[in-house]
């Protein structure tokens, strides 16, 4: 047995109020759930296993494989401990690594001196083992060695994502206020939304939403798109496995599906970057882009979702002028979408009740530090409640009732 073939537990991390979405998908993937945390989710596997699911979780941050757990009281003791690690045999002498570190030990006021005396521990080990010293510094681009120390409890872990699993190399031009990738497509699975029916996305800024819609209507992986993770840097990485386990993950994934995707904007800057981002994805021919104001995005009759993500109004003056469009949301629903269930993902609870209509569901996520809401609205419902009462429809139930 290879140290890539030991069973170990993996814990994958994700966004607060995301974890629910990972669960499931960690479950599709035919891993059990050993544990579940508002940003986490446990699972155990190999190192090998690590590779599978990095390429093909949508939701998850980081997969994260325990390579020891031992007890340490101060640093003394966490640079004895990590010591006694058998660096030698996952990370070469000539090569390069970072440590990351989430630390609440009495003995630490930074966790940064945690990170320096785990360096200097595995340093000194592959120094006095293999005559030489690797590289360290912060980059995250190569092996990365993560430490969760509470109290005097250590966990020691290979980050075998590297950068986070949100970076998947598609949006490489920043605009405004983007939505974090791994959260655009919990927020997609939240919807329901998988490729039947149409997937509307008016305000789509530099277009995450949609391009993730596709990939998930695709059953395309994440993970294709990166050419980079931790574990590739690690001894022992079997490059022929990894292609192989591309090549069959990429053939699994569709090439067209039934139900259409449109983007919209106001700003032909935005719409000009989510058209390059989505070629990028290599999902460009199937959305629908166009530059509107949001009230003026086609909405085709096949029903489905609708999903808006408009500014939250951060600085002052402009939550003001964002009532208007809130309401005015509100009024699109109502008007034309009404074979649709209608989605809102806000930073702004106030502005939110602007729209108008009652929400069916409420599910709270985080985007970096704000705290947001996807908002649910059953449009058709919605409709029939937002009518007055002598309204046509309502006459109209009237009079059928009385027949009966
Ligand atoms: C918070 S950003 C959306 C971010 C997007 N989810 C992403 O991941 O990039 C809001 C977008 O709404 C657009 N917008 C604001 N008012 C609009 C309007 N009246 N009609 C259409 N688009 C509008 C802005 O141009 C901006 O791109």
């Amino acid at each position: 047995m290879t140290l890539w073939d030991k069973k170990s537990r993996i814990v994958i991390t994700c966004a607060k109020g995301v974890s629910p979405f990972l669960k499931r998908e960690v479950l599709s993937f035919g891993f059990p759930i050993l544990s579940e945390g508002i940003s986490e989710i446990g699972t155990e596997g190999t190192l090998e296993n690590t590779l599978r699911l990095n390429l093909l979780i949508r939701t998850g941050q980081r997969v994260l494989f325990l390579i020891q757990a031992f007890n340490a009281k101060n640093p003394n003791e966490l640079y004895k401990k990590m010591a006694q690690i058998s660096w030698e045999d996952y990370i070469a002498e000539d090569g390069y690594f970072s440590v990351t570190s989430s630390v609440n030990n009495p003995t630490i006021k930074d966790s940064r001196f945690a990170n320096l005396k785990s360096k200097d521990a595995i340093v000194d080990r592959i120094n006095e083992t293999r005559g030489r010293r690797p590289d360290t510094g912060s980059e995250r681009d190569k092996i990365v060695v993560h430490l969760y120390w509470r109290k005097d409890e250590c966990q020691v872990f290979f980050d075998t994502s590297g950068e986070p699993l949100s970076k998947r190399g598609y949006r490489k031009i920043p605009l405004k206020a983007p939505m974090q990738e791994t959260l655009a497509a919990a927020v997609i699975l939240a919807t329901g939304w998988s490729g039947n029916g149409s997937f509307i996305n008016p305000m789509c800024g530099s277009g995450t939403l949609a391009i993730e819609a596709v990939m998930i209507a695709l059953e395309r992986a994440p993970g294709l798109l990166r050419s980079n993770f931790g574990f590739m840097h690690l001894k022992g990485f079997n490059k022929s496995s990894w292609d192989t386990l591309r090549r069959k993950i990429r053939a699994v994934s569709r090439d067209k599906f039934n139900g259409r995707v449109i983007a919209t904007d106001m700003s032909q800057q935005a719409v000009e970057t989510a058209k390059k981002n989505a070629a990028t994805a290599g999902v460009d021919r199937l959305i629908e882009f166009g530059v509107c104001d949001y009230s003026e995005t086609p909405v085709p009759s096949s029903g489905g979702v609708v999903i808006l993500n408009p500014e939250y109004g951060e600085r002052m003056g402009e939550e003001e002028e964002l009532k208007e469009t809130y309401k005015g949301i509100g009024d699109f629903f109502k008007k034309k979408c009404q074979e649709y269930t209608g989605y809102l993902f806000t930073g702004n609870l106030d502005l939110a009740k602007k729209v108008g209509l009652r929400t069916k569901r409420r599910l709270s996520f985080f985007n970096g530090p704000i705290e947001c809401r996807l908002l649910e609205y059953d449009l058709y419902e919605g409709s029939r409640k937002m009518e007055a009462p002598n309204s046509k429809h309502q006459m109209r139930l009237q009079i059928e009732k009385s027949k009966i």
